[in-house]
């Protein structure tokens, strides 16, 4: 998708988008737009309502927004117009932007028009979507100039749809190969540098509790590391490290999972996340530095499977008790961060992983659970994710939670062993191997990246995570 601005719509002929803010019942003025006359008693923007009008060979399509709308509300808005009223739309297509509407809300609307043209059914003949035609330009009807932004917008939206085809794919398509590649080609197109470490690589430097997860799968594990640096000469600015869980499937190992382990090809997006904001950060050429580190390999069953009472080793250099194999991602992130934390040295790192199932029993699939003993930080990826609709809350990690994570046998052990404060015992053993790092914070996505909505039948990917570290690196 791409955009343009007009000034009217002299000569314009196809299908006009009209967002309109509530304004009365009983409004005895109607709503005029382009020799289009609304009574409030049919049509005054109330939310979730609309009304079509065809006139001078154009549909109008006047969208309630109500009386305000937040940024995650009117993106969806959007994606539902564009995904529902597919049949609707041509080659032309106007947007009247409203002129109340921030930057905020025009970068809302365009990144969910531009999102409305994914389509879960990707084994599927499936029709292109107009927007998503070679060509298409939606035209922006306004005063102002909005191009900036609304490019802006379809740069998030694109890399958001990314995202979403490789959370959503099977894992027999999306396995740690395909990761490494998709790093490999949106580095090369995006511009940062990927390397990574294949299986005996990452032996030789000694990543023991990756590759004990990786064991019992015939997938060579692929250790995904990124680097990106602005351009110019910008000596002062921040140095980011990333961390994203990529876990392709999780059968959960010798400790089978007996429940929901269809969803477990959406274990990786955690890692997804961190690819989707790796390529929008280098797409929007943000002035910042950033190293990233997504850990790619399967937790599967087999008799070369790491097992249950296991005393592996790490990157760090602890030991590591293997009370449950299903809690697999707190080994693959350890050594993911020991590796940032030693090699790179950032100032900030923030990792995202579906980490627990006991954080959807605490927040369900409204918000992330953030882990971190840094204010500062907190305060920003609270504001981050409040600003574009991807949440987060809060959860200790006091000292207190320590002994749930201390092994007779080894350094560490990998569970408590108890059905309690799992999301909470899960960050405290990652913060472990974080070498009492001072502005380190750990998201765990596990009921947010995956979901059930309007746009599918069954549960599939949010891209949780893309907007909300690239947001966060943009207010830091
Ligand atoms: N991948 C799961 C966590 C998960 C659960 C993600 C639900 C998405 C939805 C993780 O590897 C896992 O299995 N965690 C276990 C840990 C337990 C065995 C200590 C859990 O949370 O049950
Ligand atoms: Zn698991
Ligand atoms: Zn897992």
């Amino acid at each position: 998708m791409k955009t343009r601005n007009i000034k009217d719509l002299e000569g314009f002929c196809g299908v006009v988008l009209i967002p309109v803010f509530e304004t009365h019942e009983k409004n005895v003025v109607p709503i005029e737009f382009h020799g289009v006359s609304v009574s409030s008693r049919v049509f005054y923007g109330k939310k979730d309502t609309y009304y079509v009008a065809e006139k001078y060979d154009c549909v109008h399509l006047f969208i309630g927004l109500g009386k305000s709308i937040d940024y995650k509300n009117l993106k969806t808005l959007m994606r539902r117009i564009a995904f529902k009223e597919k049949a609707l739309f041509g080659k032309e297509v106007a947007l009247m932007i409203p002129e109340v509407f921030t930057l905020q809300q025009v970068e809302a609307t365009v990144s969910g028009l531009c999102l409305g043209t994914y389509h879960l059914g990707h084994f599927k003949k499936k029709d292109i979507h107009p927007f998503a035609e070679k060509g298409f330009e939606l035209a922006l009807l306004s005063k102002t100039d909005f191009s900036e932004v609304a490019l802006r917008a379809i740069k998030i939206a694109r890399t958001q749809i990314e995202i979403l085809y490789l959370v959503d794919s099977p894992p027999n398509v999306v396995n740690p190969a395909y990761l490494a590649k998709w790093a490999q080609d949106s580095g090369n197109t995006y511009g940062f540098d990927t390397k990574v470490l294949d299986g005996p690589a990452c032996k030789i430097e000694g990543l023991d509790a990756f590759l004990a997860v990786g064991k019992g799968s015939d997938k060579t594990p692929q250790f995904i590391i990124m680097n990106y640096e602005p351009s110019g000469d910008l000596p002062k600015v921040k140095h980011i490290g990333l961390v994203g869980k990529g876990i392709t499937f999780d059968t959960g190992g010798l400790n089978i999972k007996t429940a929901a382990m269809v969803h477990m090809k959406s274990d990786m997006a955690g890692g997804a996340a961190v690819l989707g904001a790796m390529q929008l950060i280098a797409d929007l050429k943000l002035p910042i530095r950033v190293t990233a580190i997504v850990p790619c390999c399967e937790n599967a069953v087999d008799n070369t499977s790491f097992m249950p009472s296991d005393v592996i080793k790490s990157y760090h250099g602890a030991t590591i008790e293997i009370i449950d194999t299903d809690a697999e991602g707190r080994l693959i992130l350890a050594d993911g961060l020991s590796y940032l934390i030693k090699n790179y040295k950032p100032e900030i790192i923030v990792d995202i992983a579906t980490l627990t199932g006991s954080s959807v029993g605490t927040f369900g699939y409204e918000c992330g659970a953030l882990f971190t003993n840094n204010t500062t930080i907190e305060q920003k990826l609270r504001q981050s994710g409040d600003e574009i609709g991807e949440r987060l809350w809060p959860l200790p990690l006091w000292d207190a939670y320590q002994p749930d994570i201390e092994s007779d046998i080894a350094d560490v052990k990998n569970y408590s062993g108890k059905p309690v404060a799992g999301a909470i015992s899960a960050a405290k053993f990652l913060e472990y191997f974080t070498e009492k790092h001072q502005a380190w914070a750990h998201l765990d996505i596990a009921g947010v990246a995956f979901g059930d909505d309007e746009f599918a039948k069954s549960k599939h990917a949010t891209a949780y995570g893309v907007h909300l570290l690239t947001h966060f690196i943009e207010n830091i």
